[in-house]
């Protein structure tokens, strides 16, 4: 069986199979729920530190090579269905759910945890913890919202990164939002955009930066202003976490 190549591609960042890989390593006991299991890759490392592990995938292809590669663990059963919709019949000491992307808008890491959430033991923990949200007013040339590939010039930023969110897992998450955001610009130029970067707390000591395959920055064109340094934009920026990259609305302003 062939490995899907977005899958394929998830395995190739080492960078992220490795800060998963020492979390799941220190949280991992009792009850486990693997959410989007995807390869099945997290169940294989949870399963032998777990009494039980619940992994759960949406897509049937990847599903299916979940379960060819989850088959040798006694203790692991795997769902093929929508995490939002499960009923859990014994509550977990720990949940893992990669479905987190930057500015968790296009992937439905909020939407599934507030839905399962309600079956995490007090004392229990989850994988990812959290996020960061950080944003920088940046010169663009695209026209509509696209992922970063490789490095932004130094010309194209305006300022420096302003980290305008933190998200606790644990807590019921607003999935429609909005921010205001004052950003002190730092170069004279025009400014075109924003770019939101996203860092993941894997547990509240492990951060992981954006990385090829989580979280690569978000580029957002906006109305276009000609700033000068040690001016100040204001920015209104709403968006539905899960509802995907069409629900983003920004604007700018020069504040006078
Ligand atoms: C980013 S991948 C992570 C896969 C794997 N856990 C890993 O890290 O290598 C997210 C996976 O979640 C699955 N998924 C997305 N939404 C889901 C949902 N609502 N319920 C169950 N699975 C979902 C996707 O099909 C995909 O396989």
């Amino acid at each position: 069986m062939k490995i899907p190549s977005y899958h394929q591609n998830l395995l190739s960042d080492t960078q992220r199979l490795t800060a998963f890989y020492e979390a799941i390593k220190e949280k991992s006991r009792g009850i486990i729920y693997d959410l989007g299991t995807g390869s099945g890759i997290f169940s294989s490392w949870a399963a032998p530190l777990a009494s039980f592990v619940y992994a759960v995938e949406k897509d049937y292809r990847t599903a299916k090579f979940a379960q060819k590669n989850l088959k040798s663990f006694k203790n692991v059963s795997l769902q093929i269905n929508d995490a939002k919709n499960i009923t859990f019949n014994e509550k977990a000491d720990l949940i893992i759910c990669e479905m987190v992307d930057t500015a968790l808008i296009d992937e439905e890491q909020v939407p599934v945890l507030n839905a399962v959430r309600k079956y995490l033991k007090n004392s229990g923990d989850i994988i990812p913890c959290g996020v960061f949200n950080g944003v920088e007013a940046v010169h663009l040339k695209n026209s509509h919202p696209i992922y970063q590939e490789g490095n932004i010039s130094q010309n194209e930023l305006r300022s420096k990164l302003f980290i305008y969110d933190k998200i606790d897992f644990k807590e019921y998450i607003k999935e429609k939002v909005e921010y205001n955001i004052n950003i002190p610009i730092n170069k004279t130029g025009i400014v075109s955009g924003i770019r939101i970067s996203t860092f993941t707390l894997l547990t509240p000591k492990i951060i992981c930066g954006t990385t090829p395959m989580l979280n690569p920055p978000l580029l957002i064109p906006t109305n276009q202003l000609n700033m000068k340094k040690d001016e100040n934009i204001f920015v209104n920026l709403k968006y539905t976490m899960g509802g995907g990259l069409d629900t983003i609305r920004v604007s700018v302003e020069r504040i006078p």
